[in-house]
């Protein structure tokens, strides 16, 4: 993951915003399958190198989530129910054909990389990785399409969660979607920002970071079990508890976050907020968020995340203005700013706004900025 950051990622967050901005035009109502194809076709590329696997990934992505979510399987919160022995347990005879179909999923993937390799061209990958650095070493099968399997999964749907949150910030706080279009025409003049223009855009940085907090993608954190006893503060904590570092009350921390509830981006720009550092050419970005975990395990995708958050926001603040939609009567029609769904990954649920992009000459730049049949940028976006 560290070689394709370097290469930054090899242009495919970049040429699949191309896509995505084409496809909210045509059809914004659509904007959750779409936020999520192009998470989805952006990771399968870093993966696979390739999108073909994309469909097959969000299916089995949802089928993950299901399973590990406290509102999925019952047994996840009533926890005894997992000694039930599989035939007399609906949910583990779920969970074991959940599990084979994507193991079978991975699998193919690789082969098709592996297949393709053989012939000789293949993009860039964790897989072609792979592939070349595994050396003399003897791998288990299963390892390693689940190593680079289980890197897709998790990148496939979790970063369209704050995407959509970031639709929804922008209906009621439209100033900050004034503020980004107004910092993009002062550094980048017409044209839709790139990643090498991320320096000089301090407010794009600073809304996706907000977003993130405002709305935690992960509200309840990632649980971890306790490996021996400890006590913290007045509390004994027993080896075996499961704990979760609740992410939804740390983002609301009011010392850290004074005037929690409210989005404010400028707690990341302006020196009367704690949370502000410099230099703003560097601050504010994702390493070190407790958004993504604590210690060793901390979340390997953040650099992926920084980057997709980055150029989606500011392709959508170049290309279109987000505002509520107006009934026949010209009546604001509301857009719930807290109406989560209950899986481990919480999004929006669905709601209508307006989607406009802004003017005729960017119409066209995304138009003809992506050619579906060729599946690549035809254009770089003015
Ligand atoms: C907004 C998007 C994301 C959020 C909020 C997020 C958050 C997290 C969190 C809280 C953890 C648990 C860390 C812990 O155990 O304490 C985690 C783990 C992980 N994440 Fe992410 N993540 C995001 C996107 C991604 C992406 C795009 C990828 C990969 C492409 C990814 C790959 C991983 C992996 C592999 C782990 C497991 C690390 C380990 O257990 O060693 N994540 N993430």
């Amino acid at each position: 993951m560290a070689q394709s950051m370097n290469a930054s990622q090899h242009s495919y967050p970049t040429i699949e915003r191309q896509r995505l901005l084409q496809e909210l035009l045509k059809a914004p109502s659509n904007y959750v399958f779409l936020l999520e194809e192009y998470t989805g076709r952006t990771i399968s590329r870093l993966a696979w190198g390739s999108v073909e696997p994309a469909p097959q990934l969000r299916d089995a992505a949802f089928g993950l989530l299901m399973a590990i979510s406290p509102s999925g399987a019952v047994p996840n919160v009533v926890s005894w129910l997992t000694a039930i022995p599989e035939f007399l347990s609906p949910w583990k005879r779920a969970e074991k054909i959940r599990h084979d179909t994507e193991m079978d999923f991975f699998k193919e993937a690789l082969d098709r990389v592996q297949a393709s390799a053989a012939e000789g061209n293949i993009d860039p990958s964790y897989a072609k990785m792979f592939l070349e650095g595994r050396g003399e070493k003897e791998w288990d099968e299963k390892e390693w399409s689940y190593l680079i399997g289980m890197m897709a999964i998790a990148g496939a749907l979790t970063i369209a969660s704050p995407l959509q949150s970031y639709i929804v910030a922008m209906c009621h706080y439209p100033e900050w979607q004034t503020k980004m279009q107004e910092e993009i025409e002062l550094v980048c003049g017409d044209r839709c920002p790139e990643w090498s223009d991320r320096e000089g855009l301090p407010t794009i940085r600073a809304v996706a970071k907000e977003i993130l907090r405002w709305r935690p993608p992960v509200p309840t954190g990632i649980p971890h079990r306790l490996e021996t006893d400890d006590i913290y503060g007045e509390y004994f904590i027993p080896a075996g508890a499961t704990i979760h570092a609740l992410e939804w009350g740390i983002c609301r921390d009011p010392f850290m976050y004074p005037d929690p509830e409210a989005f404010r981006p400028e707690r990341w720009l302006n020196k009367a907020y704690p949370t502000f550092r410099e230099p703003l050419t560097m601050y504010p970005n994702l390493k070190n968020y407790h958004q993504f975990g604590y210690g060793r395990r901390v979340c390997q995708g953040v650099e992926i995340v920084d980057q997709e958050l980055f150029l989606v926001m500011a392709g959508m603040a170049w290309a279109f203005n987000i505002r509520k939609k107006r009934d026949v009567f010209g009546k604001e029609i509301d857009v719930p700013d807290n109406k989560y769904t209950s899986l481990l990954i919480a999004k929006p649920e669905k709601f209508d706004f307006d989607l406009l992009v802004r003017g005729e000459e960017r119409r066209r730049v995304i138009e003809d900025g992506w050619e579906e049949k060729e599946n690549v940028m035809t254009k770089k976006l003015i």
